[in-house]
């Protein structure tokens, strides 16, 4: 199956990196590389572009797409999850990043691929793994949490209103019988919300399958240390983009970001900082941006995202 994916807001990416010929760049989420590929094309012979996934398929399949490309940069490419990007900096000797890059979430390829169990419009095993290496799947997570686990899942990750029932009704059906496919769990899921409740808006098991794929990746749990540790790895002058697609996430950079514009702890009022903290970045742009009305109509999956941008202060000596 090919790998088919539009990266969202290529353009604005891109032009945000304001990307430098020699510099150094990172991909946290190379996916099937349709931003790499760019950042790749517009680097010489002394600049590096260093991509992780934590999907082997997604490393195999933008290696080759980069490979073909006969770009002049030296590529650097590891299946690894991001919150490892410190460690990879530090064994390829990279002292400092001129872009940083992270394109959140699953790729379209990820949802297509029907046996990932990340759709709730195919039907597979539940599994929902983006790195097949790691032991959790969403089977085990509905199958062995407890109905207060499952429920908080659901309620935190999902934003879903009718979590409890939800919980209640997983909890009671797997003592039938294992859950073991996203369809089995998708007719759960229907007989659990009211029928007047399912009449409009999305899909019913659209937010439960979010929960559950936000709770198998640990998604949220990371960003925070992913982020901070990227902004002390950028050289002065270095960009920072991160791309969302829901509010928990855009929540997250959003406050990471704050907090790094303003780190002082001093009570308000204090006249002068005693506790010493600097300013690490600048936000370009206060407000998020989006994708414009041409790739909304284009790229569907463009809806939700939200792209921020931080920039590493030039420290004047
Ligand atoms: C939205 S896609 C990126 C698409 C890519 N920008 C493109 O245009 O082709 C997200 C990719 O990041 C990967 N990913 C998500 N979270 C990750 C993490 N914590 N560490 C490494 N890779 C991750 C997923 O496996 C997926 O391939």
């Amino acid at each position: 199956m090919d790998f088919d994916h539009s990266p969202v807001m290529l353009e604005e990416v891109i032009d945000r990196l304001d990307i430098k010929p020699q510099g150094v760049y990172l991909d946290g989420t190379l996916g099937g590389a349709g931003h790499s590929l760019e950042i790749y094309r517009r680097l010489n012979k002394d600049g590096i572009l260093i991509g992780l996934d934590q999907d082997i398929f997604a490393l195999e399949t933008s290696t080759k797409r980069l490979k073909d490309a006969n770009g002049q940069a030296k590529t650097i490419l590891v299946n690894t999850n991001f919150k490892n990007i410190k460690e990879v900096c530090e064994k390829n000797n990279i002292e400092g990043l001129d872009g940083i890059l992270l394109d959140l979430g699953v790729s379209s390829h990820q949802l297509d691929q029907a046996e990932r169990g990340f759709s709730y419009q195919k039907d597979a095993q539940l599994d929902m793994r983006m790195d097949r290496r790691e032991e959790l799947t969403a089977q085990i997570i509905v199958n062995e949490y407890s109905m207060e686990e499952i429920k908080n899942i659901i309620q935190s990750f999902g934003e879903e209103r009718w979590a409890s029932r939800i919980a209640e009704f997983i909890v009671d059906r797997r003592k039938e019988k294992k859950i073991e496919t996203t369809s089995q769990l998708v007719d759960i899921i229907k007989a659990a919300i009211p029928s007047g409740a399912r009449r409009d808006g999305p899909h019913p098991a659209k937010r439960t399958f979010q929960a559950l794929r936000i709770a198998v990746n640990n998604e949220l749990g990371i960003l925070e240390k992913v982020i901070k540790d990227g902004i002390t790895l950028l050289k002065p002058g270095g960009r920072f983009c991160v791309i969302s697609f829901h509010s928990l996430e855009d929540r997250i950079v959003k406050n990471v970001f704050n907090n790094s514009v303003n780190p002082c702890t001093c009570p308000p009022e204090f006249p002068v900082c005693i506790c010493g903290k600097k300013p690490e970045v600048v936000l370009i742009g206060r407000k998020p941006v989006t994708a414009s009305n041409d790739e909304l109509e284009r790229n569907p999956r463009s809806r939700s995202a939200k792209l921020r941008v931080a920039e590493k202060m030039i420290i004047q000596s």
